[in-house]
């Protein structure tokens, strides 16, 4: 069977994760979460006071990006690989709203997309692979045989997320979940580098209304007419 790059890009917590995890689980392919990636970059800048909700110091950010080591370890009772910042998983500390807050402000620097998207097409470059993230069927991976674009209403979205963070335990209002969903929608698509854009040629997905198992079936159907 041939092996292929599968690019899932789209707006906020529209479930690429879930459904890429699944897929990369079924096909026994890596799944790559490149938000993890620009999370744990904003996380390493609030650790170091160069970013809150008042101020961003931009050029000592970009200065200390080398001292910035991103990188993933396989988690083997998760069944997927956690995000690691100089060799501490973080995981736990990148899916708060504070995070969710900063983060696109941080992504949007030149610097730290080149910083990461190296690393991610490092990662992808004996294909196998499922990445998720706003750029990689267009910058990351243009060349992915399947290229997803999903999306869904941000009522829906916005929903999703509070749930999860509920979960977790933080303690938040759906309407502060609501804001952060389409104020990140805006600084992402609207950047100057590597804007979040449908690739020409990804499939896109509106799964407002589907169930994970039915996306999961729709995506397997696409990837058996490619392999
Ligand atoms: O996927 P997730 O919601 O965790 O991504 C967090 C943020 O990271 C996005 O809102 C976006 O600003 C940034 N991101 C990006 N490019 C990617 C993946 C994520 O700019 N490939």
């Amino acid at each position: 069977m041939k092996k292929i790059t599968i690019a899932i890009d789209g707006f906020s917590s529209t479930g690429k994760s879930t459904i890429a995890k699944l897929i990369a689980k079924s096909l026994g392919y890596i799944y790559v979460d490149s938000g993890a990636m620009y999370r744990a970059i904003t996380f390493f800048a609030m650790q170091n006071n160069l970013i809150s909700k008042d101020h961003f110091d931009k050029d000592k950010l970009i200065a200390s990006l080398p001292q910035a080591q991103v990188s993933f370890k396989f988690n083997d009772s998760l069944g997927f690989a956690e995000v690691y910042l100089n060799n501490q998983n973080i995981e736990n500390n990148i899916r708060t709203l504070e995070v969710s807050n900063l983060v696109s402000i941080v992504a949007a620097v030149p610097e730290v997309r080149a910083q990461l998207v190296k690393i991610q097409k490092e990662i992808g470059q004996d294909k196998a692979v499922v990445m998720d993230g706003r750029d990689i069927g267009t910058v990351v991976f243009p060349d992915a045989e399947l290229k997803i674009f999903m999306t869904a209403s941000a009522e829906t979205r916005a929903l999703r997320r509070y749930n999860e963070l509920k979960n977790n335990g933080e303690n938040i209002t759906f309407e502060a979940v609501f804001e952060n969903v389409q104020k990140r929608d805006h600084l992402d698509s609207t950047r100057a580098d590597s804007p979040l854009i449908k690739a020409e040629d990804a499939i896109a997905i509106d799964n407002s209304n589907a169930t994970i198992e039915e996306q999961y079936q729709n995506i397997i159907k696409l990837i058996d007419n490619i392999i």
